[in-house]
């Protein structure tokens, strides 16, 4: 199968809706990052999202929704979810509801489903076009950093799909924050600040307080490039310690920096702020692989606001290995 990247033009549009209502997949962009979606009623095209992934089929797929008739149509919306969906969508967050009519092979046989509205014409534009929940995971390879190009897309699934909506590079950069609102536990932390979700919904739990795993894609390796990932944690004299660890490493070395003076050592800046770091991230890390560096010595940000999510995709993509 030849993969095509589309400028996302009404012709188009019309073009990807039409391969998803005839049960193929089309990779589109959100704010966070690129989804390969799927028409979320057709149980037949939702298994060619897990091959095409190469995906396990008990990790879910989150259902995306243009307005929220769509989402009364697939869930029972609990008071803690209408909170999130009047104050954050559309938006980078993702709410975790008893399911309605949704096949279990989007849900990997749970009897809940993840529903988001992304803010992004583009989705807004196919999922309407569609007239059906398009659902979704993040549309690398399983394993890969998630893709926040057209391009990344094209990387990992060229001639596995036929369409890539072409809709620059993703806004937010890293996934949807997810809130299971049957029992108000933080899932995942991601693209929406969780203190902006407390605000307006209370105190949430963390899936880590848990005994049982509750978000199924945790316990999977995540968001790694291939060379070697290692995180300075944030501190006074981090960047010190940067320096002489590099100069330590036998290894074709690299520094994910925002905007420190490494002296002649090799840098990727990704810009001065917590958000632009995060919005660069995968694809620094994708950038980095494909010119053959082997360790990637990333700097750590505080936890709050985006770094918390920042923070959780260093730590997992370095498997915890920290300086
Ligand atoms: O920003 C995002 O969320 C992106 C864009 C494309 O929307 N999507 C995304 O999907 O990151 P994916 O499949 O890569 O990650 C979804 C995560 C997985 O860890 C999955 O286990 C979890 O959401 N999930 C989905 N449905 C769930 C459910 N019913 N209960 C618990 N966890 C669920
Ligand atoms: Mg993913």
């Amino acid at each position: 199968m030849k993969t095509q990247i589309l400028q996302p033009n009404k012709y188009n549009l019309r073009l990807c809706a039409e391969e998803i209502r005839g049960g193929g997949l089309v990779a589109f962009p959100t704010e966070t990052v690129y989804g390969l979606g799927a028409n979320a009623l057709d149980e037949d095209a939702v298994k060619k999202i897990y091959i095409a992934k190469g995906r396990p089929s008990d990790n879910p797929l989150i259902c995306h929704v243009a307005d929220v008739e769509q989402i009364d149509r697939i869930a029972y919306v609990t008071p803690s979810a209408l909170k999130i969906i009047r104050a954050f969508m559309p938006g980078p967050v993702t709410v975790v509801l008893r399911k309605k009519n949704v096949p279990s092979v989007v849900t990997g046989g749970l009897d809940t489903v993840g529903i988001r509205m992304p803010a992004h014409q583009c989705a807004l534009d196919l999922i309407r076009e569609c007239g059906v929940p398009i659902c979704a995971p993040s549309a690398n390879t399983s394993t890969k950093p998630s893709p926040t190009k057209a391009e990344h897309v094209l990387h990992d699934l060229d001639g596995k799909i036929r369409y890539i909506l072409d809709g620059g590079q993703c806004g937010v950069g890293l996934e949807s924050t997810i809130i299971d609102c049957e029992n108000n536990l933080l899932l995942r932390k991601g693209g929406l600040e969780i203190e902006k979700i407390e605000s307006v919904i209370g105190k949430l739990g963390f899936v880590s307080d848990s005994p049982v795993p509750l978000c199924p894609g945790m316990k999977y390796k995540h968001y790694s490039p291939d060379a070697e990932v290692i995180l300075a944690l944030p501190s006074l004299n981090m960047r010190d310690i940067i320096r002489e660890f590099y100069d330590k490493s036998p290894q074709k070395t690299v520094i994910i920096t925002r905007g420190g003076d490494y002296g002649d050592r090799n840098v990727f800046d990704v810009g001065r702020s917590v958000n632009e770091y995060a919005h660069m991230l995968f694809d620094a890390f994708r950038t980095l692989d494909e010119q053959g560096f082997e360790r990637i010595i990333c700097e750590g940000v505080p936890e709050a606001e985006l770094g918390a999510a920042l923070m959780n995709r260093l730590l997992k993509a370095s498997g915890g290995k920290t300086i």
